[in-house]
């Protein structure tokens, strides 16, 4: 993040420290309680966001090396991310062009080539199908219309961003302008240096509760003060929050209690960044959060067409490689400290929302001005909806 917006940032916090405010909007919001339980509305979510949107699918640093994968189910569709022998991300929906399995299971690195478990046809990091086990068996059939099929793809800013429906046979030339998309985002990620990373650990949880009440946790500090008072409000500021919306994306800063020593120093050494947490929505389903001294990236997706049910990739990164026993502890530390904020105390209260949600004890939520963010994301999903 640019110093000169660090410092703006900084001004306003101390600012609304002051007069005891914190960023609103112009107007609360009513948000339906049908768009947390209506099946159609979740189909139209599936086709409109997850497939067709391009989807922050994984950071560089997974996939730093030739040969390096990943593959993820999330969007709806079997997924592979892989660094070719040029060193080019691509991805492909992750299906033998034979009988349709998998070729690829979890994540690693292999020599640039997918070997199908099955029968074992085999391809290599650009897709290509280069091998055919008994091939005569399989005359007239051409091998060059037997690829995998290409995803649009595009590495930028340390991101790595997938489209889950195809675009066309020709890989190399895919449709996906991230410039454009991260609607000034960009060089603000730029600035993060995330290549720089490294891959912790990763989990996968599922809950109960609908994908956008999940997203919807990250969204406000007006419940630290009270869901959270014995584990981070004593960290963070209660109702006190900075909001900004890039296009679709946006931005929540919540400034740690600790930026109240930046008063005794000059500007030019004010280092929001250290003293606050970032979290932003990278739209539709992840949220990034930069936490001064790592990163947690949380990507948020449907399952199939349930609802009530959502399946969460939440990856860990630390700034340098984790080499010895104190730094795997410390690191532990922390991301524990995440996770039983977020799974014991956020997630259980978000599934009883969705519980509550079947008793038509109301047919919409409201969002106060104090909570700008969440409006913001929820008109957003609205508006890309009846696009
Ligand atoms: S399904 Fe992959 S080789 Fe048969
Ligand atoms: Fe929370």
């Amino acid at each position: 993040m640019k110093h000169q917006t660090q410092v703006e940032l900084t001004r306003a916090v101390f600012h609304h420290l002051a007069q005891g405010t914190t960023d609103v909007a112009s107007e609360i919001y009513r948000n339906p309680v049908a768009h947390y339980i209506s099946a159609e509305r979740l189909a139209r979510e599936r086709t409109d966001l997850f497939l067709g949107r391009p989807l922050m699918m994984a950071m560089s640093c997974q996939l730093r090396e030739v040969g390096a994968y990943i593959t993820c189910d999330g969007a709806g569709v079997p997924m592979l991310i892989t660094r070719g022998q040029d060193g080019v991300v691509r991805a492909f929906l992750n299906v033998c062009r034979h009988r349709g399995a998998r070729v690829a299971n979890g994540c690693g690195r292999n020599e640039n080539r997918f070997q199908c478990p099955y029968h074992g046809w085999t391809y290599d990091g650009a897709g290509h199908l280069v091998a055919v086990p008994d091939k005569r068996s399989f005359e007239g059939m051409d091998r060059a219309e037997h690829n995998l099929v290409p995803l649009p793809a595009v590495e930028q800013n340390g991101l790595i961003w997938v489209c889950a429906t195809p675009a066309g046979t020709d890989v190399d030339s895919l449709p996906i302008d991230i410039d454009k998309a991260l609607a000034g985002l960009g060089s603000e990620f730029q600035s993060f240096n995330l290549d720089a990373f490294h891959h912790y650990t990763s989990r996968q949880l599922r809950q109960k509760m609908n994908w956008k009440l999940v997203i919807d946790t990250f969204l406000e500090p007006y419940h630290f003060g009270v869901l959270h008072q014995d584990s981070i409000a004593p960290i963070f500021f209660h109702n006190l929050c900075l909001f900004q919306a890039f296009g679709p994306h946006l931005r929540v800063t919540y400034p740690r209690r600790t930026i109240e020593t930046l008063r005794d120093r000059p500007e030019t050494e004010w280092d929001l960044v250290y003293h606050s947490a970032l979290v932003y929505v990278l739209f539709p389903n992840t949220v990034f959060v930069v936490q001064g001294d790592h990163l947690e990236v949380w990507r948020i997706f449907p399952v199939e067409d349930k609802v009530d049910e959502t399946v969460i990739f939440l990856d860990f990164f630390v700034p340098e490689p984790v080499t010895n026993q104190s730094a795997r502890d410390h690191w532990d530390r922390n991301l524990e400290l995440v996770t039983g904020v977020v799974c014991d105390e956020d997630f259980p209260t978000g599934e009883a929302i969705q519980f509550g949600f079947l008793s038509r004890a109301q047919s919409h939520m409201i969002y106060g001005r104090n909570e700008p963010a969440l409006a913001h994301f929820e008109k957003t999903v609205t508006a890309a909806l009846t696009r």
